[in-house]
């Protein structure tokens, strides 16, 4: 199609998707919750929650990032699943994504092909590119924005205080740092923090999915809305589509505030622990023990 038309047609479609038409084709928005609570189930409400739940919203501990290392009693498994009607999560590749893989890809090549990079204008304020981190066997693989200072200086994701608190949230789900993957959307520091710019997301996302086409995780976290926006290619906001869960080229994403978000806003931390209990149960995951 010609490329005038195909924006056109694209721009029709979001709007549409927008208005809650569609969905149209299967990596676009679809909004369905694939775990959701049964008649019953030890699942709080938003109305009431507990004082477990409170305990791990850090709602008992205002402003504390350590709740994540403390979570609710109640097990994951205590969250019944129930899978969304058939189609709308599906597990194989259809043959357009499937066109779409690298055949013979791998982590070390697609870092290869990166090199030094300079097809943005983020390679010029960068230390380090900032790859990902994590096993390539990760069922589970967190996707933020970009790097900030302390992850430009190491040239690796997320370990300055977001990442200390997304550590905290990985624990908390009975995991280590070592077992998920981690990544973002943009590979070099956006200046001052910004968010990173169109032009900069299309350059360097292709990237990105490689990187989820190699690992083929069961579950994507997207953390905020640059990274929920860019797998879903969609201009909605986080608050809309938080906690449901979508097929992105075989694997279940789902999406969940940032953890940069949960910084300036602590009572977050409650319906960011409801997603990661989602996650959890789609893993077969209980959360750590104190
Ligand atoms: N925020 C992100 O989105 N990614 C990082 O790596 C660090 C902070």
């Amino acid at each position: 199609m010609e490329p005038g038309n195909r924006a056109r047609v694209e721009a029709w479609l979001r709007y549409g998707s927008d208005l809650g038409l569609g969905p149209y084709y299967r990596d676009r928005i679809v909004p369905e919750t694939a775990v959701m609570a049964a008649p019953g189930a030890a699942v709080e409400s938003l109305d009431q929650p507990s004082q477990a739940m409170a305990a791990a919203a850090g709602q008992t501990d205002a402003g504390s990032t350590l709740a994540f290392s403390q979570p609710p009693a109640s097990p994951a498994a205590s969250v019944s699943s129930r899978s969304a009607p058939a189609g709308s999560l599906a597990q194989e590749p259809s043959l357009f994504e499937a066109s779409d893989r690298i055949e013979g890809d791998t982590l070390d090549l697609i870092r290869e092909t990166i090199g030094d990079c300079t097809r943005c204008k983020l390679h010029k304020g960068r230390t380090n590119i900032v790859f990902g981190v994590g096993s390539m066997k990760a069922q589970l693989v967190f996707v933020g924005e970009g790097p900030g200072r302390d992850e430009d200086i190491k040239g690796e994701p997320f370990v300055g205080r977001a990442g200390k608190l997304l550590t905290q949230m990985i624990e908390a789900m009975g995991l280590r740092r070592e077992d998920v993957y981690i990544c973002n959307v943009v590979k070099c520091r956006p200046p001052e923090n910004r968010l990173p710019e169109k032009d900069e997301i299309t350059t360097c996302s292709p990237f990105l999915f490689r990187q989820i086409d190699v690992i083929r995780p069961k579950v994507i976290c997207c953390l905020g809305s640059c990274a929920s926006q860019t797998l879903l290619q969609t201009t909605q906001g986080i608050s809309r589509f938080r906690g449901e869960w979508f097929d992105f080229r075989g694997s279940k994403l789902i999406a969940t505030y940032h953890p940069a978000y949960l910084l300036r806003n602590p009572n977050a931390k409650g319906e960011v622990w409801k997603d990661l209990q989602k996650v959890m149960a789609v893993l077969g995951l209980q959360p750590k023990r104190k």
